[in-house]
């Protein structure tokens, strides 16, 4: 494959996106997704996982529709650019197949080499960066960093206090704490149980600092 001509391709298309899908993201996908591969790769193999992690949010609904690519065009790039039939299959299925939404009931559907991509996603939504990255996508849709119309003692701001509500700090009880345990490979899931580790410890850190004091 012409990774390079890929790479520019999908680059143009996320560049500086402001939901958390910008280039530097699909860098750090890809900088992952190295970290889990097993050693022994066919050179074919890589090039599909490094061709996912640099494509896998261009055809995302999250990404300025103005901007957004079509299946079809992700596709031709990917033909023009020497990607076999097998890899241009391969690719474009991963994409399409990476996200939460569509993989709460089907988890075992990818294939090894879209398992690693995932993965490699995941763990981007996890520890210091993954924290940074929910509240940075958290303002972009206006949302709370909490809510505060609950109650407003220490002992009061648990984890049952932040469910059912559409603010960041749910986000992580909703979504981000739980990726960990649908892991696909043990790699990933060693990353992802210490980058969880590091959110529990901010989310404590938090909830100490957000107290406020009772007026009567
Ligand atoms: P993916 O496409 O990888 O399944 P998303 O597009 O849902 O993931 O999320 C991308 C990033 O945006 C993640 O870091 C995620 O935590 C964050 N994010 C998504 N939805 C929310 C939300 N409701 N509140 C805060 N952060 C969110
Ligand atoms: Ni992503």
């Amino acid at each position: 494959m012409n990774l390079e001509k890929i790479k520019a391709f999908a680059q143009a298309i996320i560049g500086d996106d402001t939901t958390g899908h910008d280039w530097r993201h699909a860098l750090r996908v890809e900088a992952n997704a190295k970290k889990i591969s097993p050693k022994k790769l066919s050179a074919d193999a890589i090039e599909v996982i490094r061709a996912a992690c640099w494509l896998h949010d261009t055809i995302d609904e999250k990404i300025d529709p103005n901007k957004r690519a079509s299946l079809i065009e992700v596709e031709t790039v990917l033909r023009e650019n020497g990607s076999s039939d097998e890899q241009t299959e391969e690719v474009l299925y991963i994409i399409q197949n990476l996200s939460y939404s569509k993989n709460i009931d089907k988890k075992q559907s990818l294939s090894f080499l879209g398992q690693i991509v995932q993965d490699a996603d995941r763990l981007d939504a996890l520890g210091a960066i993954g924290t940074a990255r929910a509240f940075y996508y958290g303002g972009s849709k206006k949302h709370l960093i909490y809510d505060d119309t609950r109650p407003r003692q220490a002992e009061d701001i648990t984890e049952e206090n932040y469910r059912e509500q559409n603010n960041v700090v749910n986000h992580f009880y909703e979504k981000l704490l739980r990726l960990k345990d649908s892991m696909n490979t043990e790699k990933g899931r060693q990353l992802a149980e210490h980058r969880t580790e590091f959110m529990k410890q901010f989310l404590e850190e938090l909830f100490g600092e957000i107290q406020t004091v009772d007026e009567d």
